[in-house]
């Protein structure tokens, strides 16, 4: 991962400041259309003069959206943008007519134009949503938001707090670099912003309350960046990833890394008596605080491990001996070793792939392929065996589907937790394993969203 290198880039970054104002709608009545507009907005995200976005309900990130497991949602989606666009609502495994595909789960929506997406959360959890048209530029200038969905009963803890994390692109005056889509994010680390922001300011201050149990929604929905955070050293425990429970895991202080697209929940037990108190992203050259929890009172805390979450109902591997096994090649990217690749449907020199603006490959092929990579019949255990022969790291993402890495370079990983984006190093073989139960077209690409343009995008087929 780059880090911020640039000491002006590093200014920018550090300016800012001011207190974060939650942004969540109460949960919604069954029945009830939820209103979600994509628009041109401006937005002040600390940087001081204002930043024109792309924006859901004209704020960024988009509203945070809190459903009911079970019961059904609709979305009213509307498209205010002068570009086509779908939504796409990460990690949850819905019916495959609503994820928001363009081309292969429903047509783009055209300027002006709407859609309805109606569903059935399954699962509770963090989940989130965001533009799946044009992914990199659109995610890139706003388009995104989180998509809380309640366990049945409370989970009990004094206070539920999201982190949204992004970093942007930002321009001397703070306005979004207008460089989408170039050739050095695609093949080397994808569009590294040089502006964080927390909930869509940047370093925000978060009151909070010795002695009180928080629950802490991370969500990282930059284009590419991985976040490798330091939060303060109290009490903390792991309780789910991607919005799937685990654990509780205690968290000793080593520093939590969220890959692009992933989620991570946490019970905190605020502890008093030392003042503020950092969440810092940990970079190259050092750390750089991204926002900070204000602690009122010198309480502290300490309750022991807080209770797990309910499981949600994952389909269980009836008959892993059957599973279908199968695989995915990644080569490609700056120092890589691409020579060729099927494009379109015809074999092309690295060169003439560069003029598409590809530059990786799956299993030889650069962008969706005609054919899916593998169909299973609906119930069937899928082994699907990742090989990340570039120089690059690359989280995988699984649409309609929460996944195991049963395997991670050969060495079986007992109790690995569920999730729907799994970060692999340079070099890294990992073997997915999952109950391929969600009948329908679903996506496996990269979720560094400049790769996923530039070729780490394939599909499989659930009959
Ligand atoms: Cu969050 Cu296909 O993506
Ligand atoms: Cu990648």
């Amino acid at each position: 991962m780059n880090g911020p290198r640039n000491p002006a880039r590093r200014r920018l970054i550090g300016q800012g400041g001011g207190l974060l104002l939650a942004t969540a709608c109460p949960p919604l009545a069954a029945g009830t259309a939820l209103p979600l507009v994509a628009a041109p907005a401006r937005v002040n995200l600390g940087e001081g003069s204002g930043t024109d976005v792309w924006a859901f309900n004209g704020q960024v990130p988009g509203p945070t959206l809190r459903v009911r497991r079970g019961l059904p949602l609709t979305v009213a989606f509307d498209n205010r943008l002068a570009a086509e666009s779908t939504v796409h609502w990460h990690g949850l495994r819905i019916d495959n007519a609503m994820d928001g595909v363009p081309g292969v789960t429903q047509a783009p929506v055209a300027p002006g134009g709407s859609f309805r997406y109606r569903f059935t959360p399954p699962d509770a959890g963090s989940y989130w949503y965001h533009a799946h048209r044009f992914s990199s530029q659109q995610v890139g200038r706003g388009l995104h938001g989180l998509l809380v969905v309640e366990e049945d009963e409370p989970y009990p803890v004094d206070r539920d707090l999201s982190l949204v994390i992004d970093d942007w692109r930002l321009d001397e005056r703070g306005a979004i670099r207008e460089d989408f889509g170039n050739l050095h994010d695609i093949s080397h680390g994808g569009r590294l912003g040089n502006f964080i922001t927390v909930n869509g300011t940047s370093r925000p201050t978060l009151a909070a309350t010795a002695g009180e149990r928080l629950r802490l929604r991370l969500a990282n929905t930059a284009n590419a960046r991985i976040f490798r955070l330091a939060l303060p050293s109290w009490p903390s425990w792991i309780i789910a990833f991607d919005g799937q429970p685990h654990g509780p895991l205690r968290r000793a202080d080593e520093p939590l890394l969220l890959a692009p697209g992933q989620r991570v929940d946490l019970v905190v037990d605020v502890v008093g008596g030392s003042g503020d108190a950092p969440i810092s992203l940990l970079h190259r050259d050092g750390a750089l605080e991204i926002a900070r929890l204000a602690v009122a009172g010198s309480a502290s805390g300490g309750r022991g491990a807080p209770p797990p979450l309910p499981p949600n109902p994952l389909p269980v591997d009836r008959d892993p001996a059957d599973a279908l096994a199968a695989r995915l090649d990644m080569t490609g990217g700056a120092m890589g070793t691409l020579g060729e690749a099927i494009h379109q449907g015809r074999s092309m020199p690295l060169r003439e792939l560069v003029d598409h603006g590809m530059a990786w490959s799956m299993n030889g092929i650069a962008g969706m392929p005609e054919a899916p990579l593998f169909g299973v019949e609906r119930g069937r255990t899928v082994r699907l065996r990742l090989d990340n022969q570039t120089r690059w790291p690359h989280a995988m993402h699984l649409h309609g589907h929460h996944f195991r890495v049963a395997m991670r370079n050969d060495r079986p990983m007992p109790g690995a937790p569920w999730r729907d984006t799994t970060l692999l190093a340079p070099g890294e073989v990992a073997e997915l394993r999952f109950v391929a139960d969600n009948p329908g077209k679903w996506l496996i690409h990269c979720h560094m969203l400049e790769h996923a343009a530039g070729g780490m995008m394939t599909w499989f087929e659930v009959g």
